[in-house]
């Protein structure tokens, strides 16, 4: 396994030369034994199977990865820049830029393909909203796809699908929620028809177009999961953003509205993205991940106040003073031709729900979550103060500032 690997046009420019194999440790070199594991031979675990996973030094590939290595798959990780972790080796390479090295898929029996560039355009505030440069946002989105259609070039090139081993070979996209648009009552699952709404949700669903035709051609097995916002130690977006605006006392005080968000834990991702790739039943079939739970903000807003150690505000933010704040914002960016800071849009983004169900997953392949936020939130709290500890206190002079109580509605 060790030799083939070559690094193609990483991010951190490797030096031109012989194929690059980074082995877990992260320092580049070739011809070097694989890993050892220490220890007896686990009976349980299904020594042989082989994983390329595309973005694996993100959020979930590191948990996918390592939750692969643990049950003893071989993991072949791939990101742009070089990064330690739970692999026996990594291919740094731009999957949007690069001709894909030939051997690549060489061995493997089931790629996960978590890489991407594009993220949702979530938050409260209008440039959390609408991207400052939406040119760039529009450009990864476009290179996520490439990088999609690239990888299938490689399949369908490749005596990848010919694999006689147990088992057709496997292909998982990480896709997103974020694929379909929001229905006008109830959660949205697979058969939800409202098309998606944002750049990223489009670029997520042509992506799961490609690799399900791309399946039905080949006879592959393949499979879309589309998670809802994941939350774990360690977890960034939205959810990153407003523990640390809870921590500071920036976010504001809202009312519970009973929306309905939903989310979904690390762990329970991982294990539907190892399930999906399992199961006969899964080939061809788009599958939402979330946890069951429908949260408010508020709800949401409390429990990481809790996790923190703060004093959550007593009072709240009735409603209709925010709807009133949100219409003088509408106002104002009309005006000034730009959105407001805080406006109708950012009020729905606050207060609005983004509510799916994962019936389906769990009826044809008997997922079920075992995790929920107030649970994840210890270690989510530890992780975020190790960093702020790691990042030189930055987070917690920005959290003694705040003193706990909420500034301003418009935050
Ligand atoms: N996290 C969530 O809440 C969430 C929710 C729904 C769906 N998803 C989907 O789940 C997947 C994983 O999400 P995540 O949160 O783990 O993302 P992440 O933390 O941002 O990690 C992205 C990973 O993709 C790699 N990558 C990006 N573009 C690449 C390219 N062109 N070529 C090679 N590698 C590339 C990155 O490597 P470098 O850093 O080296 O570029 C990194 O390893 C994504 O497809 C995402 O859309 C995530």
């Amino acid at each position: 396994m060790h030799a083939t690997a070559r690094g193609s046009r990483a991010a951190a420019k490797p030096p031109a030369g012989p194929p690059r194999h980074v082995p877990s440790k992260g320092r580049p070199h070739c011809a070097c034994p694989p890993p050892r594991r220490s220890g007896p031979p686990d009976p349980a675990r299904r020594v042989g199977r082989r994983a390329l996973v595309t973005g694996a030094s993100g959020f979930v590939g590191r948990a996918l990865c390592a939750a692969l290595h643990a049950r003893g798959d071989q993991v072949r990780a791939v990101m742009r820049r070089p990064a330690a972790g739970p692999w026996d080796e990594q291919w740094n390479l731009d999957l949007g830029t690069a001709d894909l090295p030939a051997g690549l898929l060489r061995d493997v029996d089931v790629v996960w393909h978590l890489a991407a560039r594009s993220r949702p355009s979530v938050g409260g505030s209008a440039a959390a909203r609408e991207p400052r440069q939406p040119e760039l946002a529009e450009a990864r989105a476009a290179a996520d796809l490439v990088a999609t259609r690239a990888l299938l070039d490689a399949v369908a090139a490749g005596a990848w699908l010919q694999r006689a081993s147990p088992g057709a070979p496997a292909l998982v996209l990480a896709s997103s929620v974020k694929a379909v648009g929001l229905p006008a009552r109830g959660p949205a699952d697979e058969r939800t028809a409202t098309p998606p709404d944002t750049r990223h949700g489009r670029a997520k669903r042509a992506a799961e177009e490609l690799v399900l035709a791309a399946a039905e051609r080949h006879g592959l097995h393949a499979c879309a999961v589309r998670p809802a916002p994941v939350y774990g130690p360690g977890c960034g977006g939205g959810l990153r953003r407003m523990l640390r605006a809870v921590d500071q006392g920036r976010f504001p005080a809202v009312p519970e509205v009973g929306n309905r968000r939903s989310l979904v834990g690390l762990d329970d991702l991982v294990a539907a993205l190892l399930l999906v790739a399992e199961r006969p039943e899964a080939a061809g079939r788009t599958y939402v991940v979330c946890d069951g739970e429908a949260y408010s903000t508020r709800r949401v807003q409390l429990a990481m106040a809790s996790a923190l150690g703060r004093t959550p505000p007593a009072r709240t933010v009735p409603p209709w003073a925010l709807r009133a704040l949100a219409r003088s914002g509408d106002l104002a960016g009309w005006l000034a031709g730009r959105p407001a800071p805080f406006d109708s849009a950012a009020l729905r983004q606050l207060l609005g729900s983004a509510w799916y169900s994962a019936a389906r997953i769990t009826a044809e392949l008997g997922w079920r979550p075992r995790q929920d936020l107030e649970g994840a939130l210890p270690a989510m709290v530890a992780a975020y103060r190790e960093e702020a500890r790691g990042s030189g206190g930055l987070e917690e002079r920005g959290r003694n500032r705040g003193g706990g109580r909420p500034r301003r509605a418009e935050r």
